[in-house]
């Protein structure tokens, strides 16, 4: 497979599933972390990036570094994100400064970065989540981490709006999946490898852009 991914996170739990999934069919994955990524340094299609999504300096310069040594990128996969929160019954200061600036404001001011250096029939994927969905929403936890993903949600269709033709956006809901990512986790119905390998089969698809997505039970979820 001729295509090089950008994931986000791949220092552990999903995005690190799905950078495996992506390098064993051959793609080339520039992978990121804040710290430095032994685990998959052994593949050599495997190009490590520092990223620090709440660090505007960062951003840039991993921003340039991925301009710097690769001509275009075929697929985005803004995939790093915290919950700090998740569970909680309300919100702090602290929790919400943090996870807004990572999985919200990062999120989108690192795909502003890049966006001109996705080619013209790419993709953006954004890891969303099912607690993001105003539709679903029956209970009152997790403020920071539903609001963020709720605001996530409207920046991809803002995207799928702003490119209309060519690039193809959507929002995935990854099912609930066994990370460390919250301690409720720890019950997730799907290991980080099976919800690769469902986010996979969707990005290789020819979705509609502008889809919110659960591949868990594989269909549309309602903003
Ligand atoms: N697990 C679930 O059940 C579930 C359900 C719905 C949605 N999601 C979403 O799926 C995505 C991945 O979740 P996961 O369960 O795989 O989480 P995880 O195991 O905790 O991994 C999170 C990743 O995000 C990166 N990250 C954290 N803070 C960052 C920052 N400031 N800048 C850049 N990268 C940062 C981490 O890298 P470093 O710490 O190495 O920098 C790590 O690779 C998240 O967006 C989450 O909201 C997960």
């Amino acid at each position: 497979m001729k295509t090089t991914i950008l994931i986000t996170g791949t220092s552990r739990g999903i995005g690190k599933a799905l950078a495996v999934h992506f390098l064993s069919q051959g793609a080339t994955v520039i992978g990121s972390s804040r710290k430095t990524q032994s685990e998959l340094a052994h593949y050599p299609n495997f190009f490590s990036l520092k990223l620090d999504l709440s660090n505007p300096e960062s951003r840039v310069n991993a921003a340039l570094r991925v301009k710097e040594n690769f001509d275009s990128i075929d697929m985005l996969i803004n995939n790093a994100g915290i919950g700090p929160d998740i569970d909680h019954c309300s919100p702090s200061e602290s929790h919400l400064e943090n996870t807004l600036s990572v999985n919200l404001m990062g999120t989108i001011l690192f795909t502003e970065e890049l966006i001109d250096h996705i080619t013209l029939r790419g993709k953006i994927i954004n890891i969303s989540s099912k607690m993001g969905s105003i539709t679903f929403c029956e209970k009152s936890d997790s403020v920071a981490y539903r609001v963020s993903k709720t605001a996530l949600n409207m920046y991809t269709q803002i995207l799928s709006v702003r490119v209309k033709k060519g690039l193809a956006i959507a929002a995935v809901h990854p099912g609930w999946v066994k990370t460390s990512f919250a301690p409720s986790n720890i019950n997730g119905r799907l290991t980080a490898t099976e919800a690769a390998q469902k986010i996979y089969d969707f990005v290789r698809s020819s979705f509609k852009s502008g889809i919110f997505w659960d591949v868990e039970t594989n269909q549309e979820i309602p903003w």
